[in-house]
């Protein structure tokens, strides 16, 4: 047996172990009970006395000298390991952080907090009620029967068993009318469905509604009050004019035009509660009368923010969205 040879190839299995599990591995097969040191010591006995003794020593030697070895490895190869962790795992508080973009009120919502707001500081409560409606609410107590031509004009969805989807917030004026008495001051905004879609119409959009009932709501006091709810939406006095027009659930009725850019647009309808509709929700028409009026938040926010298209309210294009921070 070449102790010599034995002795530097087990050294240097030990010393160029590349991790841990390698060393445990190189030990074992050194130094384990059956490794092949311990094998060399074992077979001992066969050799004549005089090798015997001389083996035995530089066999117990190489093998405390390889325990050195391998505990000082084991140590070295504890400590890169740990350090490799730590690098990995090393946060660099100094890079700049992922910021959360804030969010900004959509436009629309905006506009309509705007619209209450201004409601609210006249003594108005801010009502609202279900998208799913009857028949009963979205057109017959709104005095619109059954056969009444201008159902036609509200292009409905209808649901299941008689429901449909509200294509006007009218009806939360019947349902508040119905709890409540008079006096009514409430503002209703809300979603309003109709089957239409182009550059001006979308399927859903919003509605404004207001409604006062009082012992002596007048035309007066309702002309005053959207004249000056729209001066205080544009920041300026605005060209008005109140159009005659019709509504089934109002008489007489209304429909409010401003002057913009050298043409009338129409921006809200309103008028008298009729007899019919106070009367079929429980209020007495001959000692209250009330108005009502109806305004689109969308096409108030077209003309403030002069927006082209309808549509890109709903579409969610953040670039388009941002602009409103
Ligand atoms: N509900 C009407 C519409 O959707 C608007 C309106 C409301 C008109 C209240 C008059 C009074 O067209």
């Amino acid at each position: 047996m070449n102790i010599s040879s034995l002795s530097k190839k087990s050294k240097s299995k030990l010393k160029s172990a590349k991790d841990l599990r390698a060393l445990e591995e190189n030990y074992i097969n050194l130094l384990g009970r059956n490794g092949e040191i311990n094998l060399l010591l074992k077979n001992l006995g066969g050799l004549p006395q005089n090798q015997r003794k001389k083996s035995g020593k530089a066999l117990n030697e190489l093998k405390s000298s390889l325990e050195i070895i391998f505990r000082s490895r084991r140590d070295y190869l504890k400590e890169k390991s740990f350090s490799e962790e730590l690098k990995r795992d090393s946060l660099d508080v100094s890079l700049p952080g992922v910021k959360d973009e804030p969010g900004t009120l959509h436009p629309v919502t905006s506009t309509i907090m705007e619209i209450s707001d201004f409601f609210v500081s006249m003594g108005f409560d801010v009502h609202s009620g279900p998208e799913a409606e009857t028949e009963y609410y979205n057109f017959e107590a709104l005095n619109i029967p059954e056969d009444h031509p201008a159902k036609d004009m509200h292009d409905t969805f209808y649901l299941d068993n008689g429901v449909l989807l509200r294509t006007h917030t009218s009806p939360v004026q019947i349902r508040t009318m119905e709890k409540q008495g008079p006096p009514i001051r409430i503002i209703c905004p809300g979603r309003v469905y109709r089957k239409d879609s182009d550059l001006t119409h979308t399927p859903m959009f919003h509605q404004v509604e207001g409604l006062v009932i009082e012992e002596n709501a007048s035309f007066s006091v309702l002309k005053g009050m959207l004249s000056d709810f729209i001066n205080n939406f544009f920041g300026k006095e605005m060209d008005l004019r109140f159009r005659p027009s019709y509504f089934p659930f109002t008489e007489p009725s209304a429909e409010v035009d401003i002057k913009w850019k050298k043409g009338w647009l129409e921006i809200l309808g309103c008028g008298m509660v009729h007899p019919n509709v106070l009367d079929m929700s429980g209020i007495n028409s001959k000692r209250y009368s009330g108005f009502a009026f109806g305004l689109g938040p969308e096409r108030m926010a077209m003309l403030k923010y002069d927006i082209p298209d309808l549509r890109s309210f709903f579409e969610n294009d953040l670039r388009f969205l941002k602009q409103f921070k």
